[in-house]
């Protein structure tokens, strides 16, 4: 896929020109000359470097990894993310339902991103990550934005949960990252990061076990590009098979806030796969 770096949003033109330099300093290259990290003979993903931390790369490993990432949703998850990825050198684009929501501009202003429209986030991004309630989805992917994510790299982390978080409105023989690939029939889907409570995103070693960060998705390409952003976060990044397994990631969540708040287990939990 090729890179655009000449879509900007309004107020980060410099960072987003041909040769610009990402936050971390490195020359911001192609997404084109994106390569896998970290993947073992048989694609099974794997993890490197510090505890709880950004995996320990040379510039040169990491100037190729460096993309533009737009993010519809500034809320727990997408605020979060959108601090990290910026911490690790993307250029970050975020949305929210309005340019007035206070959450975007508090949440552009800790990550060093850039708030603009959902738009403008959806053309900039090489990856764009949709972080807005399930319910809001059909809004948030108005004709515009379903435009602009033709042929890229799109990243559902919703839950269609109701509203006191304790069921599912759809499951079974659906999902919701299938009803986004409806919504977005020439985009590349891929359910990820929703098995992951919003604070921890920031921290993917808990009490010493690194969270698996399951990732569905029917294109090889943008499911491999999900998971390296994945082992990037400092996950363990799983593929777990096509994009209709999200019908078994969406209820894990479920679980989480079953254990959160019935169980009394508090925020700071998340799953592992143990295995041989
Ligand atoms: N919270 C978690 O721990 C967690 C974990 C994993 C996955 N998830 C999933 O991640 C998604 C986001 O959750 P969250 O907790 O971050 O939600 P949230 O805090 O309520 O934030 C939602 C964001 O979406 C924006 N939004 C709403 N309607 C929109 C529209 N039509 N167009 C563009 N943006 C719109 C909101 O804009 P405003 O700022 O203008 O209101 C807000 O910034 C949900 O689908 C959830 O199921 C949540």
């Amino acid at each position: 896929m090729a890179a655009r770096r000449g879509a900007a949003p309004a107020g980060r033109a410099a960072r987003a020109a041909p040769g610009a330099r990402g936050a971390a300093g490195q020359r911001r290259a192609g997404v084109g000359a994106h390569r896998p990290l970290n993947v073992r003979a048989g694609g099974r993903a794997t993890v490197s470097g510090r505890a709880g931390g950004v995996p320990a790369r040379s510039a040169d490993d990491r100037k190729d990894l460096l993309m533009n990432i737009g993010i519809i949703g500034a809320g727990n998850v997408g605020s979060v993310l959108a601090r990290r990825l910026n911490e690790l050198g993307h250029s970050v684009a975020i949305a929210a339902s309005s340019t007035e929501s206070p959450r975007l501009a508090s949440a552009a202003a800790a990550a060093g991103a850039t708030a603009t429209t959902a738009v403008k986030a959806a053309s900039y991004g090489d990856v764009v990550i949709l972080a807005v309630p399930f319910t809001a989805m059909e809004a948030a992917l108005n004709s515009d934005v379903v435009g602009a994510v033709a042929g890229k790299t799109v990243v559902d982390v919703s839950n269609p949960l109701t509203e006191d978080l304790m069921a599912l409105e759809i499951g079974h023989t659906t999902s919701a990252a299938e009803a986004v690939a409806g919504l977005l029939p020439e985009a590349r889907v891929v359910k990820a990061f929703n098995t992951v409570l919003a604070p921890n995103h920031a921290r993917p070693v808990l009490g010493g076990v690194r969270q698996s960060l399951p990732v569905a998705g029917d294109d090889p390409v943008a499911k491999r590009r999900v998971l390296d952003l994945g082992t990037e976060l400092g996950f363990e990044a799983i593929d777990v098979g096509p994009l209709s397994t999200a019908r078994y990631l969406e209820p894990v969540t479920g679980l989480l806030m079953q254990l959160g708040h019935r169980q009394a287990l508090g925020g700071e939990i998340g799953f592992a796969l143990a295995r041989d």
